[in-house]
């Protein structure tokens, strides 16, 4: 080993567990952001966690997901008894809208990411929960992304809207290097706009309902109800839960946290609705009127906001 080389990662080897995966220390040791999916160091126990989920969820998706999803699950083949490689899903993913999945050894600077999403590219975690807590989900892990991000971008209507986020994200950019000087005052505006940004996303792709198409009731849409068994059944069944018919001021100033069950969601009425919806927010934010909302969560991190204002001075 030489001098500048860093030390070896004190975690198990051979095991792609979030949060104590030694090929992802490593990568993010290095500074590399983009990797290759290791298949061959996933363990049985990380298979099996896949197992456990797929067979937790796939009931639940048939009861409550989109049709769309659903298409989307079979025309990818997802294996529900082995994780799968990305280079297989991305055989099947991109003739059908131009999206791949991309690996990513952790989190993706919040531009970066919506400028990946411009150019149909997923960030997409390889590592797998630890099967001891299946449900609980404070970071993305593959089968969020996989199971629960992936299907949807199978169909081109729902790729659009994320490209169409991608264009808000830099509308929002280059109005933040429109700026002479980096006054508190202007930071503060950038803010504003990513906080807006990040909500819409977390009511929209993350936690989004939408009404069923050509029936009555309600089904889900966003990743984050669909990579939950327990999140699924209670945005969709539980009588303590808000559904909102969607409104972009209310949305855009809307807190939300991560670490709970969601007590209020927002429904669409369609896919072209919801695109509808994001180019509202791209205007809006072109027009300036979304650099005051509400304060609270998400927090923007520094990193995420250094990522705005470097891409709008590019
Ligand atoms: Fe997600």
């Amino acid at each position: 080993m030489s001098a500048v080389e860093a030390p070896p990662v004190p975690v198990a080897a051979g095991d792609l567990t979030t949060g104590r995966a030694a090929f992802i220390e490593r990568a993010q040791t290095r500074g590399d952001l983009f990797i290759e999916q290791p298949y061959e160091l996933y363990s049985e126990a990380n298979q099996e966690t896949w197992r456990r989920l797929y067979r937790a969820l796939a009931g639940k998706w048939e009861q409550h997901a989109h049709p769309r999803f659903l298409d989307g699950v079979a025309r990818l083949g997802l294996d529900p008894d082995r994780i799968p490689r990305l280079q297989d899903v991305n055989r099947f993913l991109e003739p059908l809208s131009g999206f791949r999945a991309r690996a990513v050894s952790g989190y993706v600077p919040a531009y970066l990411f919506f400028d990946c999403l411009r150019r149909r590219e997923f960030p997409t975690t390889i590592t797998v929960r630890d099967g001891d807590r299946l449900d609980y989900l404070p970071e993305p892990d593959i089968f969020h992304d996989l199971a629960g991000h992936v299907p949807m971008h199978t169909d081109p209507a729902f790729a659009g809207v994320l490209v169409r986020f991608g264009d808000a994200a830099r509308t929002a950019a280059l109005r933040a290097g429109d700026g002479d000087c980096r006054s508190v005052a202007e930071v503060s505006r950038v803010e504003g706009a990513l906080r807006a940004l990040a909500r819409f996303f977390w009511f929209t792709i993350e936690f989004g309902l939408m009404r069923r198409p050509g029936g009555a009731g309600l089904c889900a849409y966003g990743s984050g109800l669909l990579s939950s068994a327990g999140e699924i059944g209670h945005a969709l069944e539980s009588p303590r839960v808000q559904r909102a018919p969607f409104q972009l001021e209310w949305v855009v100033n809307q807190s939300f946290e991560i670490d709970s069950l969601q007590p209020l969601l927002f429904v669409v009425d369609s896919f072209r609705h919801l695109e509808r919806e994001v180019r509202r927010l791209e205007r809006w934010l072109r027009e300036g009127r979304l650099e005051n909302v509400a304060p609270g969560e998400p927090a923007v991190s520094r990193e995420d906001l250094r990522s705005f204002l470097d891409a709008g001075l590019q």
